[in-house]
């Protein structure tokens, strides 16, 4: 190594990198050292500078957490990663006191301009306001379970092009035609580049957000080459439906979705001379936003459904006899049924509970210091929610690993009276803005399903049954993995129903 030397200080790179060394240690000591004025929560012992880099699992991190807030009796733990702050809250009770009611909490990663896309968006998926849909979600979840009556072992496509063509066609009126069309492998392409990101907060890159510039060759991140190399899937996504559905919208033949009702209210306000509140831009990223939050985890919920339906045959038969009783077996059922089939709600609430697909929450920072039973959280912690440590509260939930929709049933009617988990659909100002509107997707999808086919566990050559496990994905939302099962159409009947209502 060439060395510069000026008078009286020789070796000059030898003594700047020893001096930003001895600073690196002092600020990381600091952090370390720092005095609060209550204690910090429990946490695992944590290795001199940085902290708990290594503690931090890269997989199952739901697991790892629910057992430190077990082991210290805690519902907060505390993680120090190079200097950051890092919370994870284990019990509902804690979630819902600071994320709902207390400390001031942004969405990490996005910004200002997601939260643009998060006000255009809310007021598009009320309760109320996304009856609107019912005809889009009923039309498809009917295609999809008759594409699965003509080919069973593509039922995992079909569920996924379900799942994909409701949140297509909500966001930009865009309508998935065939079984060729171009929209399919957009919507792959989109699904995939958002999957496989690598769990939330494992990433140098959620901590240090300026590594993002570094070259790949520097940084060896899994989730940054992969934003990287999927950034066109992304683009896709925003540009291919938009451009179309701006086409449509000048001709005047667009059909209902986000998209034309903020095109038609910013063309109004034009017209008027009015102010827009939002760009086009901000319409564009508003009607992608609803495909990108919306598919890949209506896709998970319904698969999760479908699986536990299979390994619960008692569930399944008293969905049916509910369906049997309150629609019956001449036409198909339809989301104006719902308030009538309430077991078929406790199934879509017990598949969100029974596997939360964003298990340790989607990371939130607070913006002030606050203290919670007397515990320290400093202003700029990372703040995680472990929806899945909730879904196992044993103060909550009995038998918490027994899939049992009656838990919900209430104790006046023999039930357990269990309450719902929202957490799988988050806390506070951020949470899912499309809660309403995905659970009612797998509402529709499990009651056209059990209303019109068989399903159980695939058999061997000898007729046994084929035991089933469902794996989960690492990521941002982490998602199931492939399943085998048998279909059947339960009738003539139900297969001629499900056929007239192929488009
Ligand atoms: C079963 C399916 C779904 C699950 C499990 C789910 C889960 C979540 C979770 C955990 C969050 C983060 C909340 C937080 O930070 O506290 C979220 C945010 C969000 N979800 Fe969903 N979601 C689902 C379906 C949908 C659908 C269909 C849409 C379409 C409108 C949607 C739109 C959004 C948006 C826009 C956000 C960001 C909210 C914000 O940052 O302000 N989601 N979702």
């Amino acid at each position: 190594m060439d060395t510069v030397t000026i008078p009286g200080i020789p070796h000059l790179r030898l003594y700047l990198l020893a001096t930003a060394v001895v600073l690196a240690i002092w600020v990381l000591a600091r952090s370390f050292a720092k005095r609060y004025p209550h204690p910090l929560p429990p946490s695992p012992p944590a290795e001199p500078l940085i902290g708990h880099l290594r503690t931090v699992p890269l997989e199952n991190a739901h697991l790892v957490h629910m057992r430190y807030a077990k082991e210290y009796n805690s519902p907060l733990v505390y993680f120090n990663i190079l200097g950051n702050h890092i919370v994870v809250l284990n019990t509902n009770k804690a979630a819902t006191d600071l994320l709902d009611r207390r400390v001031t909490l942004t969405f990490m990663r996005y910004g200002a301009q997601w939260k643009m896309h998060r006000t255009v968006l809310q007021n598009n998926f009320t309760k109320s306001s996304i009856v609107k849909y019912q005809y889009i979600q009923e039309q498809e979840a009917r295609q999809a379970v008759s594409s699965i009556v003509r080919d069973p072992p593509q039922w995992l496509l079909f569920t996924r092009r379900f799942a994909s063509a409701v949140v297509l066609r909500i966001g930009f009126g865009v309508t998935i035609q065939r079984d060729d069309d171009p929209y399919i492998q957009i919507a792959a392409d989109a699904n995939l580049a958002t999957s496989k990101g690598g769990n939330p907060g494992t990433a140098l890159v959620d901590y240090a957000p300026w590594t993002r510039f570094l070259p790949d060759w520097v940084i060896n991140s899994i989730t940054l080459r992969h934003a990287r190399e999927w950034s066109w899937a992304i683009r896709r996504l925003h540009d291919v439906p938009f451009a179309a559905v701006l086409k449509e919208f000048d001709a005047g033949t667009s059909k209902p979705s986000v998209a034309t009702t903020l095109l038609t209210k910013h063309a109004e306000n034009e017209k008027q001379g009015l102010p827009n509140e939002f760009a086009l831009a901000d319409i564009q990223g508003a009607s992608a936003s609803v495909f990108i939050a919306g598919s890949n985890t209506t896709w998970g919920t319904t698969t999760v459904c479908i699986f536990n339906l299979m390994q619960n045959p008692a569930v399944f038969q008293k969905a049916r006899a509910e369906i049997d009783r309150v629609v019956g077996t001449d036409r198909l059922p339809s989301l104006a049924d719902r308030a009538q089939l309430r077991y078929l709600d406790y199934i879509v609430e017990e598949v969100s509970r029974w596997r939360p697909l964003s298990p340790i929450g989607i990371p939130h920072r607070s913006t002030q210091d606050d203290v919670y039973n007397d515990m320290f959280i400093p202003r700029g912690t990372y703040v995680y929610y472990n929806s899945y440590a909730m879904s196992r509260d044993p103060s909550i939930y009995r038998d918490a690993e027994a899939f049992s929709p009656d838990r919900y049933m209430p104790k006046e009617e023999g039930g357990a009276g269990e309450p719902f988990l929202s957490a799988p659909f988050g806390f506070g100002r951020r949470i899912c803005v499309g809660r309403h509107l995905a659970q009612a997707s797998v509402w529709i999808f499990a009651a056209t399903l059990i209303a019109t086919m068989d399903i159980s566990k695939p058999a061997d050559a000898e007729g046994k049954e084929r035991e089933q496990h469902l794996k989960f994905s690492t990521g941002l939302s982490s998602h199931p993995g492939y399943f085998d099962l048998a279909f059947r159409p339960r009738s003539e009947k139900a297969k001629a129903l499900l056929a007239q209502t192929m488009y």
